[in-house]
C-alpha cells in the first residue's frame, strides 16, 4: 500500500500530521480507486477530531492563498492543492430519521465512521498518522469484495437502503462502472426499498443515472434498475418498452432489452452523454403505437415521432437541461429511422441530400446511432445493413463535398426575390423561396447563387412573374456583380 502514497499532497497531510500528533485517515473512493488503480483527483480525508482545523492548518502550510472552504453544518472543509480536491471531516457517527436521508451526526471514532458508509468498498481507510501511517483499516472486507468485484453494504442491506435511499442507485451505479455485481440479498433490499427513492431529490437521482449511462456498458445498470423495479419509478416511459405480445404466433422484440443493447453498442462508438441518452430514448414512442396488422404483424408506425415529442416531458421531470441538448436528443430520436429507410433498393442522391438538410451536423451521430440500432442476430441481415449503411455514408460524403447542404444556407433571399419581382413579403415569395429549396435538395440545380437565380425566374415565371428589369433570365444581373 505504501507505495501507493508516494504522492506530494498525501506527503504534506502526512507531514502535518505527523507534527501535530493527529490521527487521520484516507477513507472511501479514494482507497477504493487505489486498489482498483483508477486514479483520482478526489480525496477523502477523515480526522479523529476537528476536520476543520485541520485544514486550516495544512492552507497555512501551503501558503499563498489557498482557499479553504469551510461547510460547517456538515462539519467538513475542502481545499484544492496540486489539481487534487482535498475535502476532510471528522471522523463521525450517524443516525437517520424515517423521513430524511439527512443524518443526525455525532462525533465518533473511525469505526463509527466506516460503518456508515455505504458499501464495504468504500468502507477503506488507509492511516497517514505517526502511530499507522500506511496501515490499511478493512473491517468489512472491502478488499476482498474489490477482488471478488461484489457490492456489499457493510451492515444490514435493508437499514442501508432505507436510511440512505440514494444509495440504491449508487450500488447500481458502481456495479455498472466498476463491472461488478449484486448479490440477491443487495438487490432483494433494494427492491424491497425502492419506492423509498421518493425522498431523495431527482436532481441527485439523475446525477446517478448520468454517471451509470456513462459507463462502458450502461445495460448493466438499466436491467439491475429493472430487476430491483426502481426502473419503472424513475424511469416508466423505459420500463413501458419492456415484453412481448404474441398474436396468431406472431411476436416482435422486447424494446426494452433491444435499446439497452442499442445502448451498449453506441457506447464503443461515442461518449457524448447526449447521444447515450438519445439511444435511451429511441424506441420510448414505440409502446403508446404498436398495433397488430395482419398483413404486416406487429407495427409501430410513428414512433419516431411520437417519441420525440415525449422527449420534453420526460426531461423536464428527470430535470435535464431543457436546452440544445434536449433538442438535440429530440433531433436524433425524430430521424432515427431515416438513415434506414433510404437505405432501400435503391439509395438515390436526394433522399441522401434531404437527410443532411435535415439532419446537419448531427449526421454523423445520427449514424451512430443507426449503425448501433442494428442489433439482428442474423449475421446476413446484419450484413446487408451495415453495407447500405457504407453506401449512405459514401453518398453523403460525395453530396456535402459537391452541394454542401450540411447548415444550408438559402442561396437566394427573401428580400432579393422580393426586389427582383417587386412584390412585398408574402405567399408568392414563400413559394418560390420553398421551390429552390426543394430543387437543390431534388438534385434539379446546385446549391449555388447563379443556378438558384435562373430557377427562380423560370419559377416566377409559370406563376405569372417577371422581373422588374425585364430582362432575359440568361442575362440577369447577379447580386454579387
Ligand atoms: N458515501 C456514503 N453514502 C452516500 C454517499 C457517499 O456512504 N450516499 C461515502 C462513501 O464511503 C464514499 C464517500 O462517502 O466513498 C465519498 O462519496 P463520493 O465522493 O460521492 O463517492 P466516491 O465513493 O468517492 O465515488 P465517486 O467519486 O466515483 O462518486
Amino acid at each position: 500500500m505504501n507505495k501507493y502514497l508516494s504522492n506530494p499532497v498525501l506527503d504534506l497531510i502526512s507531514k502535518i500530521a505527523f507534527e501535530t500528533n493527529t490521527e487521520l485517515y484516507i477513507v472511501g473512493g479514494y482507497v477504493r480507486d487505489i486498489i482498483l488503480k483508477r486514479p483520482t483527483k478526489d480525496i477523502d480525508v477523515v480526522v479523529v477530531g476537528s476536520g476543520i482545523e485541520f485544514a486550516r492548518k495544512m492552507a497555512t502550510a501551503i501558503g499563498g492563498n489557498t482557499n479553504v472552504s469551510v461547510f460547517k453544518n456538515f462539519g467538513t472543509a475542502m481545499l484544492t492543492y496540486k489539481n487534487y480536491e482535498i475535502e476532510f471531516v471528522g471522523a463521525r457517527k450517524e443516525s437517520y430519521r424515517i423521513e430524511s436521508r439527512k443524518p443526525i451526526v455525532e462525533d465518533g471514532t473511525l469505526d463509527d465512521d466506516l460503518q456508515r458508509r455505504d458499501f464495504t468498498i468504500n468502507a477503506l481507510a488507509v492511516g497517514l498518522g505517526k502511530e499507522n501511517y500506511g496501515k490499511l483499516i478493512d473491517p468489512f472486507r472491502g478488499v476482498e469484495d474489490i477482488k471478488n468485484k461484489i457490492i456489499r453494504t457493510p451492515l444490514d442491506p435493508e437499514a442501508t437502503f432505507s436510511d440512505d435511499p440514494l444509495r440504491m442507485m449508487r450500488a447500481i451505479r458502481f456495479a455498472s462502472r466498476l463491472k461488478f455485481s449484486l448479490d440477491e440479498v443487495t438487490i432483494s433490499a433494494i427492491s424491497k426499498h425502492r419506492e423509498r427513492i421518493s425522498i431523495v431529490s431527482q436532481e441527485r437521482i439523475t446525477e446517478e443515472i448520468n454517471k451509470t449511462m456513462l459507463s462502458e456498458r450502461p445495460s448493466t445498470g438499466f436491467k439491475l434498475m429493472d430487476q430491483t423495479r426502481l426502473l419503472e419509478i424513475i424511469l416508466p416511459e423505459v420500463h413501458a418498452m419492456k415484453g412481448v405480445d404474441v398474436m396468431k404466433g406472431r411476436m416482435h422484440k422486447d424494446n426494452f432489452y433491444h435499446t439497452v443493447k442499442v445502448l451498449d453498442n453506441l457506447c464503443k462508438k461515442s461518449d457524448n452523454l447526449w447521444l447515450r441518452w438519445a439511444a435511451l430514448l429511441h424506441d420510448v414512442g414505440k409502446p403508446l403505437t404498436k398495433k397488430y396488422d395482419e398483413c404486416s404483424g406487429w407495427t409501430f408506425h410513428g414512433h419516431d415521432y411520437l417519441g420525440s415529442k415525449m422527449i420534453p416531458a420526460i426531461f423536464r421531470r428527470l430535470k435535464l437541461p431543457l436546452n440544445e441538448k434536449m433538442k438535440y436528443v429530440q433531433k436524433i430520436v425524430r430521424l432515427h429511422l431515416r438513415p434506414i429507410s433510404i437505405s432501400g433498393e435503391e439509395i438515390t442522391d436526394s433522399a441522401v441530400r434531404r437527410l443532411l438538410y435535415e439532419a446537419g451536423d448531427q449526421i454523423e451521430d445520427l449514424m451512430i446511432l443507426c449503425e448501433a440500432d442494428i442489433t439482428s442476430k442474423n449475421k446476413e441481415t446484419v450484413r446487408r445493413h451495415m453495407n447500405n449503411f457504407r453506401i449512405v455514408r459514401r453518398k453523403l460524403r460525395e453530396i456535402e463535398e459537391k452541394d454542401a447542404i450540411r447548415n444550408f444556407q438559402p442561396p437566394v433571399k427573401g428580400e432579393e426575390i422580393m426586389k427582383t419581382f417587386g412584390l412585398s413579403p408574402g405567399r408568392e415569395v414563400g413559394i418560390i423561396k420553398k421551390s429552390i429549396k426543394e430543387a437543390i435538395l431534388d438534385g434539379i440545380i446546385r446549391n449555388n447563387s447563379e443556378e438558384a437565380r435562373r430557377f427562380m425566374i423560370v419559377k416566377a415565371r409559370e406563376m405569372g412573374l417577371e422581373p422588374l428589369e425585364g430582362k432575359n433570365p440568361e442575362n440577369l444581373r447577379t447580386g454579387d456583380n
